[in-house]
């Protein structure tokens, strides 16, 4: 049995659709938002209960405090779901002999250079990214695979996210401002089911990068508009220095997907693809519900 975390979370929950429509024994794991075929746990509280009730022989760790700035403003918080739930998790695979393929980011690195590869040593400038290193110290140390993911959007549960704000600001013929000296790898959530799905059943371990291409916030805003036929003089570039948050950002944090590319036969660097896939699921309505 597999056992998903935070598939109440954007990518979390399409893990879970995936395994699910592959026709696998999973089961997902909730706090605050119910989703179908999961149960309500809070990690937090107790970090491996739910592994000892359902004994998985394979763990998706997606689960964290995702919100960067929420992370600087209650570390304690941060501190506890990010890195101890990790290690505990981690500790309980390694003792169980379970598979464990943990969700991690982009802000592990600095984003002093982008395209990232997976021996380029990270080195985070918020608490979020320390707190999500110090969860893949102890998923590598217990033997287990890191999949680090970037700027993720696409449809279904979880907080909302850029990629479904230009959509829907730019179908009511709204401006949407983006940044343009802010450079990421925005990586559709589907496309971290069918990695994570993949990965399990490749039995890998070690860091693998699997986001998108290289793209400032503006250049994907654009390419959202053309790939959904609205309308690009809608799409305004601002700065970075025209935000602020409470948390500091990475100024490039893209990754280099290559070895996921090869290794997975994912096309990730495509975005032309992962936006087709995005806009097809959007006409298909499923942007809404929590129904796998
Ligand atoms: N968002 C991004 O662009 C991005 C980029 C890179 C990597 N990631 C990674 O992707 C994963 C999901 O991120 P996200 O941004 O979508 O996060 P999110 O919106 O903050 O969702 C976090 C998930 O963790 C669950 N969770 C939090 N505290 C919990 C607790 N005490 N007990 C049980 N479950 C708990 C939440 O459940 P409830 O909602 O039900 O409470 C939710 O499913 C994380 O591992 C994150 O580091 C995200």
């Amino acid at each position: 049995m597999i056992l998903v975390t935070g598939a109440s979370s954007s990518p979390g929950f399409k893990i879970l659709a995936r395994l699910r429509a592959e026709g696998r024994d999973v089961l997902g794991v909730y706090n605050q938002h119910p989703v179908e075929s999961s149960v309500r746990w809070d990690l937090a509280r107790d970090p491996v209960g739910i592994l000892e009730q359902y004994k998985p022989d394979a763990v998706i760790h997606a689960a964290a405090l995702g919100d960067v700035d929420k992370c600087e403003e209650d570390p304690a918080l941060c501190h506890r779901i990010n890195a101890v739930v990790t290690r505990e998790i981690a500790r309980w695979c390694a003792r169980r002999g379970a598979r464990l393929v943990y969700i991690s980011t982009d802000y592990v690195f600095p984003g002093d250079r982008g395209s990232y590869k997976e021996e380029d040593p990270p080195k985070p400038i918020n608490y979020y990214g320390l707190t999500k290193l110090l969860g893949e110290e102890a998923v590598l140390a217990a033997g287990g695979a890191v999949v680090r993911v970037a700027w993720i959007y696409g449809l279904g549960p979880g907080r909302q996210n850029f990629g479904r704000v230009v959509v829907e600001r730019l179908s009511r013929g709204e401006e949407v401002r983006a940044v343009a000296d802010q450079w990421g790898s925005p990586t559709l959530n589907t496309l971290i089911g069918e990695a994570a799905a993949k990965l399990l059943a490749a039995d890998y371990s070690g860091v693998l990068h699997a986001a998108g291409p290289r793209l400032s916030r503006y250049e994907f805003a654009l390419a959202i508009a053309e790939a959904f036929g609205l309308s690009k003089d809608l799409v305004k570039p601002i700065k970075m220095a025209d935000l602020s948050f409470k948390a500091p950002r990475p100024r490039d944090s893209s990754l280099d997907s290559s070895r996921a590319e090869k290794m997975l036969g994912i096309p990730f660097s495509d975005i032309r693809y992962a936006l087709a896939i995005f806009k097809r699921e959007w006409e298909a309505g499923s942007h809404a519900s929590g129904q796998l």
